[in-house]
């Protein structure tokens, strides 16, 4: 019998979005079995044959929800989403893939206004940051495509993450301000991290063997 099939059973939540392939490319290389199913399927709960591990995938927003309340043990997720979210979960590992940039943005001539808009998918990020500059802004939550407000005029500015930085060129905006680095993090529940402290020592051990010595992609 394999070390691993005497661990302690093992939910892993995974992000399904902008880093789910990187992602799975990581626990491959890390030795973990990612069945076919989990890159091509429908279903949301995956066991992995002869493990003792299992898979959701999950929207990337609410990685961190399932590993609070326990029904994922550990998860991979943004610390954009981290951030925004506010959960209370163990950070364990910064996996240094998925890098990119939390970024106020906009038109280049931009000039603030005496009320002030920003658009933004991530709202608590965007009024933390304004709050600790002493700028008073009014932050509006879009849930996507973020780069339409200040072309429309809905907003003067937008806080949102830059990766390429070719969403931004395409629509004819530019970088104003760096708020911080983003990388994929591995995260635990606070009992799982205790209980099953094998089963997550195991998986943060191959995980270790294998993360890049700077943030992969960063340019
Ligand atoms: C993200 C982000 C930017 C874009 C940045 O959006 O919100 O819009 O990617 O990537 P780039 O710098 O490489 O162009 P996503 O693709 O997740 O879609 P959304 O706007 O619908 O949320």
């Amino acid at each position: 019998m394999s070390r691993s099939t005497n661990l302690q059973k093992l939910t892993i939540a995974m992000p399904k979005g902008r880093i789910f392939e990187e992602s799975l490319v990581f626990l491959e290389q890390a030795g973990l079995k990612v069945t076919q199913d989990l890159k091509d399927t429908r279903k949301l709960i995956i066991p992995v044959e002869d493990s003792h591990l299992e898979f959701i995938l999950a929207k990337p927003t609410d990685v961190p929800t399932y590993v609070q309340y326990g029904v994922a043990d550990v998860g991979v997720v943004g610390k954009d989403v981290l951030l925004e979210e506010e959960r209370d979960v163990y950070e364990l590992l910064d996996l240094q893939i998925g890098y990119c940039r939390m970024m106020v943005a906009g038109l280049p001539d931009f000039s603030p206004s005496e009320y002030p808009r920003v658009a933004t998918k991530y709202p608590r990020i965007a009024s933390r940051y304004f709050r600790e500059q002493g700028q008073q802004v009014e932050v509006i939550k879009l849930n996507g495509s973020v780069e339409l407000a200040p072309l429309i005029g809905l907003a003067e500015r937008i806080v949102d993450i830059v990766s390429t930085g070719q969403t931004l060129r395409e629509n004819g905006l530019v970088e104003l301000e760096h708020i911080c680095e983003i990388t994929t993090r591995l995260i635990a529940n606070r009992a799982s991290y205790r209980m099953k402290s094998e089963a997550v020592d195991d998986i943060a051990q191959k995980f270790l063997q294998v993360i890049p010595k700077s943030p992969a992609g960063k340019r």
